[in-house]
């Protein structure tokens, strides 16, 4: 069976002008680990990444985006791309969920910015996107499961991976991950401490049973 990875990764930035923007900590290593858990089963693995200072892994495609927009439509550029054979979306990205509405071309001058900051929503990459069998995160703070139940049916995935980002060891910049497998059919797995190589190597996994 031919398979096919496409992998969203890191943080999104979010520009106001030239040199500020929104963002979070998200430094890619949960999505490059499953792109190298994938290309070492010699998968075809298309890797969208948001600004981090990670390698390549061997084997994989990376195409580098800024903001969400940029990473959406470099999604849906890969998926419009014949394939025949699965493809697996897995989105491991901290998008922000929020970008300034108007982005100044200049850099703003203190004096000419308002204390009050006005946003507009951007769009839920993992939610739109179509033809893929999807896997998510959901990053939450405390155990809250029912949470990423209510996220697996809200975006038509076929897993959530839940992690509590305030757990020791788990969450943004760490190489350990404490992660629940959230399933659609109501079946949830609790995994041990693990690296995230490990849970990477754990969710390619998941995709070959599906
Ligand atoms: O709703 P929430 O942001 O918690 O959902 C998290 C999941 O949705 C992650 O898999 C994340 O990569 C994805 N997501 C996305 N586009 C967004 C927001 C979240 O793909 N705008």
């Amino acid at each position: 069976m031919k398979r096919r990875f496409i992998i969203t990764a890191g943080p999104t930035r979010e520009f106001l002008d030239p040199v500020r923007f929104l963002s979070n900590p998200s430094t890619g290593r949960m999505g490059y680990a499953i792109a190298r858990a994938a290309a070492a089963k010699g998968y075809e693995v298309e890797l969208v990444s948001g600004p981090v200072a990670l390698r390549t892994p061997k084997g994989v495609v990376r195409h580098d985006v800024v903001s969400a927009r940029d990473m959406k439509r470099s999604v849906d550029l890969l998926l419009k791309q014949p394939f025949d054979g699965k493809t697996f979306f897995i989105a491991t990205a901290a998008v922000a969920d929020w970008r300034p509405k108007k982005i100044a071309a200049k850099k703003l001058k203190k004096s000419e910015m308002s204390s009050v900051l006005e946003l507009e929503r951007n769009p839920d990459i993992l939610k739109s996107v179509k033809g893929a069998i999807k896997i998510g995160f959901a990053a939450e703070t405390g155990s809250n499961i029912e949470e990423a139940q209510r996220k697996c049916r809200d975006k038509d995935a076929a897993m959530i991976v839940f992690n509590d980002v305030t757990s020791p060891g788990a969450g943004f910049g760490t190489i350990t991950n404490r992660v629940v497998f959230v399933c659609a059919d109501g079946r949830s797995e609790v995994l041990p401490l693990m690296t995230k190589d490990a849970i990477g190597r754990r969710i390619v996994k998941f995709c070959e049973a599906l």
